[in-house]
């Protein structure tokens, strides 16, 4: 029978963040550098059959609910649809399914959005940073503003369900931009989550000053709406519905408001190694057992010893805080 995947803080691992491509057909400044990184090689990357086989583990030997698939950019590794679908099958011992659901840049999303649904796809997260064309090309060194907002609107007409933005926040870049981008959303009738700047990015210039808290953002939008808060119901975000009743937007505070404390993920890196936390200094290799010829109770028994390394949370902010040598673009997000 399935056990609980604890923690030594008690806290129950349910979600699995997949990654499976470290590329990406946009260079977001707060990501990855201009030049890309040095890519992994194809060999290195899991099969959707390992994918698969992990998530199969930890849906039978534990009680895992959901996968995230992110990336890099999910979308530029050739046959998404074809994991999805392999994923799909995988059944917890209850007979239920994991809820899967996919992080994306939207670029390419409205050419796979049919294709993603019919396989399984249950909702999807897309980047949306600014809703300005130069802007666009400033943050994400591309230009492709209006196929973003047709993989949006493709999204939401296949029918997935929730589909929310992420937008980063960043300052002086586009924190005057957080009513319109709620109008964009409250539109559409899908909900914006403003993220507080992490130091991920890929150039390494972050800095606490760079960073727009959920506290001011909350100021600045309070000038435009009034709106209050929803009780918190899971990691990471904190949602605020509009007090007309139109709609609603979410802030994600990683940096000056952890959740540390209801953490429920742990994170596969394309080329296979578990990390038990976003700003984790180490990771676990699991290929080693994966192509070593390994049994399932051998790969559970690992996955409880990883879980068991996970540390309380993040202390960005204090002297003890160092920043992982990953990027954003090689963790997933
Ligand atoms: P939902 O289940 O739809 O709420 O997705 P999500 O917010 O967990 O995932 P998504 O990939 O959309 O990430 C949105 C932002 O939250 C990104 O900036 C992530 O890096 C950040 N994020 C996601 N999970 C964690 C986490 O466990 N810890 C921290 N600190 N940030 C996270
Ligand atoms: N800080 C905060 N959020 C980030 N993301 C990427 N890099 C950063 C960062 N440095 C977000 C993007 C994407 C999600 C996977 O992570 O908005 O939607
Ligand atoms: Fe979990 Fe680490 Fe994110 Fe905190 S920073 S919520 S411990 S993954």
């Amino acid at each position: 029978a399935a056990t609980p995947l604890i923690d030594p803080f008690g806290r129950e691992i349910t979600d699995l963040r997949v990654s499976i491509t470290d590329r990406c057909n946009f260079r977001c400044t707060y990501c990855m550098p201009e030049e890309g990184m040095h890519w992994l090689d194809r060999g290195e990357l899991l099969s959707f059959e390992e994918i698969t086989r992990i998530a199969r583990v930890m849906a039978t030997a534990f009680r895992l609910q959901s996968v995230r698939i992110t990336g890099g950019e999910p979308t530029v590794r050739a046959q998404v649809p074809s994991l999805i679908e392999q994923l799909a099958q995988v059944r917890r011992p209850d007979g239920t399914g994991l809820e899967l659901s996919m992080t994306t840049n939207g670029a390419t999303f409205a050419l796979l959005a049919d294709d993603l649904v019919s396989a399984g796809l249950a909702r999807v997260n897309i980047s949306l940073d600014t809703l300005r064309p130069e802007r666009f090309a400033q943050i994400t060194r591309r230009t492709r503003l209006e196929r973003v907002i047709e993989g949006i609107d493709a999204a939401i007409r296949v029918g997935l369900s929730p589909v929310k933005l992420n937008t980063v926040v960043m300052r002086g870049v586009n924190e005057d931009e957080l009513p319109d981008l709620v109008h964009f959303a409250v539109d559409r009738g899908i909900e914006v989550r403003f993220i507080e700047f992490m130091p991920l990015d890929g150039d390494g210039h972050w800095s606490p000053r760079d960073v727009v808290s959920e506290a001011e953002m909350l100021e600045l939008l309070a000038a435009h709406f009034s709106f209050h808060p929803l009780a918190r119901s899971s990691a990471p975000a904190t949602t605020y519905e509009l007090d007309d009743g139109s709609g609603r937007f979410g802030v994600i505070p990683t940096v000056t408001h952890p959740f540390c404390d209801a953490c429920d993920r742990v994170r596969l890196s394309a080329d296979g190694r578990l990390r038990t936390c976003l700003f984790a200094l180490d990771e676990h290799d699991l290929r080693p057992l994966l192509r070593g010829g390994a049994g399932d109770d051998a790969l559970a028994e690992r996955i409880v010893a990883i879980v068991g390394t996970k540390w309380a949370g993040h202390q960005i902010g204090t002297v003890r805080f160092r920043r992982p040598s990953k990027s954003m673009s090689q963790i997933g997000g």
